[in-house]
């Protein structure tokens, strides 16, 4: 598997760097931050999408796959910083919105315009005879799913923003246009794709009311069609290369269906993103609901998806970050007095785990949540949509403010912090977005005295090095332990395997925990303390401490 010992970094351009003073992240701003990346080892970076976009939802609501957004560089750009990171050996990885595009797209604009062919792009349906909307189906940024078609007597289908309209994969028209996207980027030297929200492509063809009761998502998501259009898209694009680097975004999936994506012998995907692990601090899966965030629903969420989708032989990608949720430091760890060490246990705990781990921008510097004072500093449509719906349900203004600050996407995708100075040196114009706290937190304070840059760097070369965490069986350790997510990884059998012990302390308190006795005097690969191996079969873990030790075979 090519991608089993890589580590991939996401950047989200807008936030990365400002190299013209317009307070929004270029092309040009990565150009010349190439060496730091490179400097991270990393080997491939994912790039959330810098196409043309109204940017009403970031870039994810693109207007032209073919076009760069012009706020963010040009196509030569684009050719120049593939061609810096490749003279690292670092690949690319572009994000392929295929769900839905923008109403501002040519597709979207030539159906509005009466063009039949290009109202078979999209899902346009009728009201129902009782005059309700067409199907019941919510949004995913809140209010139905519905917006009327122009001055027809039709509704378009946007499962997210109302300027994002699902387009219609049941048209071999939609599929090929899409899969051209695919190969003009092959052709530029792209390897590696992630697919957008993947598992919601395969509505039926004529779209009805979820039955009462149950959820809309069900009628929509993961359905065995999905499937049937990857292995098409597979087939007609990426399958033939065998360096290419795949990821599923799915919502809302199942252990079986992450199997079916990526197990190799299926010609789908090369892995999968899975959300439930992320779920933990919801209310009874509400994620506008501030809860402390529940660690047994997270051991076990991280037990069941390693071992279940190594028994089918598919492949997770591993992550805590990413744009769409809040700092995970703010949500599993504890930024006022261990955020260093929570920092680098849950740094750890994903990448010593089955499967490719994945590191969102400012969080190798242990970045935090921004501190914001009002609703107008944030920026996101679904921050705001789901504040109207906080307040509409009866909390008062402070009360849904408290818990849009725990739960906005804005919380991740504010600028990277490079330095001290002004606005953490990311721009010097005004930030599109606020920034967090950047005084102690930026690169050039991690680069002189830090420790979490050092610990990242040292578990992507750990990756690259040992077999047994990029290809150990995993096995679940300890599994009711009250503040501990522990596991091993063996890579061979018998007296000539290798094996790797991870104990990983998720609260502020010092804790014991039982060590199989075969890893008594082991050696210490990697800690956040100043840690010895075990010398019995109970180990004491400080607070938030990550302990991984190796037992080498043959020895
Ligand atoms: C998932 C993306 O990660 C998110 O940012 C976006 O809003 C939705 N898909 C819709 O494209």
């Amino acid at each position: 598997m090519s991608f089993a010992d890589k580590v991939i970094y996401q950047i989200y351009p807008k936030s990365f760097y400002d190299s013209t003073g317009s307070g929004v992240g270029d092309l040009r701003g990565v150009i010349e931050k190439v060496s730091y990346i490179a400097s991270l080892g990393v080997d491939m970076v994912w790039f959330n999408p810098f196409f043309a976009s109204p940017q009403k939802d970031n870039g994810y609501d693109i207007s032209n796959y073919y076009a760069i957004e012009p706020s963010m560089g040009t196509m030569s750009d684009l050719e120049e910083l593939i061609a810096a990171l490749d003279e690292h050996g670092i690949g690319v990885m572009f994000d392929m919105v295929f769900n839905h595009v923008s109403t501002e797209h040519e597709w979207f604009q030539r159906a509005l315009a009466g063009e039949k062919e290009y109202q078979d792009f999209f899902y346009l349906q009728p009201a129902q005879v009782n005059g309700s909307l067409p199907t019941n189906w919510k949004s995913k940024f809140g209010g139905p799913a519905w917006e009327p078609f122009g001055d027809t007597n039709l509704y378009y289908l946007h499962l997210y923003d109302v300027s994002q309209a699902d387009l219609n994969w049941h048209n071999p028209r939609v599929r090929q246009e899409l899969f051209n996207v695919v190969n003009f980027w092959r052709d530029k030297g792209v390897r590696g794709f992630r697919f957008d929200v993947i598992n919601v492509i395969g509505k039926d063809e004529v779209l009805l009311d979820a039955p009462e009761g149950t959820l809309d998502k069900l009628m929509y998501t993961d359905t065995p069609r999905v499937h049937t259009w990857v292995k098409e898209m597979n087939r007609a694009s990426f399958g033939n290369d065998a360096n290419s680097v795949t990821v599923g975004e799915l919502s809302s999936t199942t252990i079986e269906n992450g199997v079916l994506y990526s197990a190799p012998a299926r010609d789908e995907l090369s892995m999968i993103f899975s959300f439930h692990h992320l779920k933990v601090d919801y209310d009874a899966g509400n994620k506008w609901s501030r809860v402390p965030f529940d660690f047994e629903a997270l051991k076990g969420l991280w037990h069941g998806w390693a071992e279940g989708v190594q028994a089918g032989n598919g492949w997770n990608a591993l992550f805590l970050n990413n744009h769409d949720q809040p700092r995970a430091l703010n949500r599993f760890g504890d930024v006022e007095t261990y955020r260093v060490e929570s920092a680098t246990m849950l740094a750890a705990a994903v990448h010593l785990s089955r499967g490719t781990p994945y590191i969102y921008m400012g969080e190798e510097i242990g970045m935090v949540d921004p501190v914001y004072s009002s609703m107008d500093d944030y920026v996101d449509v679904e921050a705001h949509n789901a504040f109207a719906t906080l307040r509409e349900s009866g909390l008062s203004e402070a009360q849904a403010f408290e818990v849009v600050v725990s739960k906005a996407r804005d919380n991740s995708r504010t600028p990277m912090q490079w330095d001290a100075s002004a606005h953490a040196g990311f721009t010097s114009g005004t930030p599109w977005l606020g920034t967090a706290d950047y005084a102690e937190i930026n690169v050039e304070a991690e680069q002189r005295e830090g420790k979490i840059l050092p610990f990242y760097k040292k578990l992507i070369a750990l990756r690259h090095e040992y077999p047994v965490i990029s290809r150990g069986r995993y096995t679940p350790w300890v599994a009711d332990h009250r503040s501990v997510y522990a596991f091993t990884r063996q890579d061979g059998e018998g007296s000539a395997a290798t094996e790797l012990l991870v104990l990983n302390n998720f609260y502020g308190e010092a804790t014991d925990v039982s060590v199989p006795e075969r890893f008594i005097g082991g050696q210490v690969l990697i800690s956040n303390y100043s840690a010895d191996a075990p010398t019995s079969g109970a180990y004491r873990l400080l607070p938030y401490q990550t302990l991984a030790v190796l037992i080498q075979g043959g020895q």
